[in-house]
């Protein structure tokens, strides 16, 4: 496997680097004495591109600082996973809905997250096989200075029906096309390759080459259990595949029914990052995580406490309540990736005919997510689908719409 160079610098500390060598010539071409009074001038220069610099860092309050020292530091912070515990279980136990109430104490005990990588397999498409460390660290080389989250994207394929439908397509092109991850993670379940037209098409619209440097095929067994709780429900399995992904290597998590509209790479900024859907729920079809970040490290031991049976407890309002126990260690985005959301009212704006006015995807969203209530399309029927659905597809498909 080819580790990557370290992703070039941002323009301004190339601008900053090419200034300093300039300035060094300069210097060593005047005479000292010009050198003397050239001497404040520079400093002056270097201190006016330094304060440049700082500027197009975004403007960082005290928790991202505290999440930027984290970049050099990736291993899981020990020290606040052990502080927050405490807290985070009262909160966990405090929203639980199922029938083990009164044992709930006894079954959050550990403040590290624990899960099982071993039958992890990473392979190119053609099959070259990665380490772990390996992706991690072409993963790490992604992450530029002001950044916090690899660009990396990962989709957990469907493993029920492995035939892709038409938007499942459209949702990996736009993340291709539109994120441009440096690398996309497919995971997939044992013998459960994904097949049909439309993944053919995924396939062909790259060319062999950048077809075996990008994508990632990423098998492990699905999670029959979480902790020693069952997890039966195939949406629920999914949810511990997608937490333990981007656990290990951080990026972008993204359901297959999401369409990428806007490059998300002012969000990577943020240690971790995930979309309202409801005035109750932070959906988790969506979220940008460094690796090993303590909101998702948390998370996921959350799942010792975990009920199969709640459609949405562990993956929509417990990280709600969580943020708002814990506001430092996470960045919430209100309206622009899980709206419009799956209530009758908003979803009639995705998909209702001639509604595409209700609400303005183009300036509003990073991403829209289609929460399964996508309609049957294919290339030609698309063209002329007059929804927002139909101009999404459009401008990601045929740059039009
Ligand atoms: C995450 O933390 C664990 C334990 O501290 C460490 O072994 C692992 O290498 C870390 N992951 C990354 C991507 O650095
Ligand atoms: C991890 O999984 C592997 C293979 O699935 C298994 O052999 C091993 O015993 C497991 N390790 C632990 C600590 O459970
Ligand atoms: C495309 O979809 C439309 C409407 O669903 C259908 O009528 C048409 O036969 C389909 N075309 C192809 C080539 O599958
Ligand atoms: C690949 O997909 C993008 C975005 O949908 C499209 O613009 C491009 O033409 C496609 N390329 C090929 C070779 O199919």
């Amino acid at each position: 496997m080819t580790h990557e160079a370290p992703a070039s610098q941002n323009g301004v500390s190339n601008d900053f680097q090419s200034f300093c060598q300039s300035a060094l010539g300069k210097m060593l071409y005047f005479s000292r004495r010009r050198l003397l009074l050239l001497l404040p001038l520079a400093c002056c220069l270097l201190a006016g591109l330094f304060y440049l610099h700082l500027l197009s860092v975004p403007a960082l309050t005290p928790r991202h600082q505290v999440a930027q020292a984290y970049t050099t530091h990736l291993q899981l912070d020990l020290q606040a996973l052990r502080q927050n515990f405490p807290k985070l279980r009262d909160e966990v136990i405090r929203q639980h809905s199922g029938p083990h109430r009164n044992q709930l104490d006894q079954m959050m005990l550990s403040y590290l997250p624990v899960f099982n990588t071993s039958a992890w397999v990473l392979h190119s498409p053609r099959g070259r096989r990665f380490t772990i460390a390996e992706v991690q660290a072409v993963a790490k080389s992604t992450v530029q200075p002001g950044f916090l989250v690899p660009n990396v994207a990962h989709f957990v394929l469907p493993f029920g029906d492995t035939q892709l439908q038409f938007h499942h397509m459209v949702s990996i092109l736009s993340c291709l096309h539109v994120m441009k991850p440096h690398r996309m993670m497919l995971w997939y379940a044992p013998g459960r390759l994904p097949t049909g037209q439309w993944w053919d098409r995924v396939r062909k619209n790259l060319t062999e080459a950048e077809w075996d440097e990008k994508i990632i095929m990423a098998q492990r067994p699905v999670p029959t259990s979480v902790y020693s709780v069952p997890a039966r429900g195939r949406e629920h399995q999914s949810d511990v595949m997608r937490l333990e992904a981007v656990l290990v290597f951080g990026g972008v998590y993204l359901d297959i029914d999401v369409l990428v509209l806007k490059p998300l790479d002012p969000l990577r900024k943020f240690a971790f990052t995930i979309g309202r859907e409801t005035s109750d729920g932070l959906c988790n079809g969506i979220f940008l995580s460094a690796p090993n970040w303590t909101f998702l490290a948390m998370w996921h031991t959350a799942y010792q406490v975990f009920n199969d049976d709640a459609w949405n407890e562990h993956s929509v309002r417990l990280p709600h309540s969580m943020q708002r126990a814990f506001p430092d260690l996470s960045h919430v985005e209100e309206d622009s990736l899980n709206r419009p959301n799956w209530t009758p009212d908003e979803v009639a704006w995705i998909y209702g005919i001639g509604q595409q006015h209700r609400w303005d995807w183009r300036k509003k969203n990073y991403a829209v997510h289609l929460f399964g209530t996508f309609e049957d399309e294919n290339m030609s029927s698309i063209r002329s689908r007059n929804s927002m659905y139909g101009e999404m597809c459009r401008h990601i498909l045929f740059g039009s719409g």
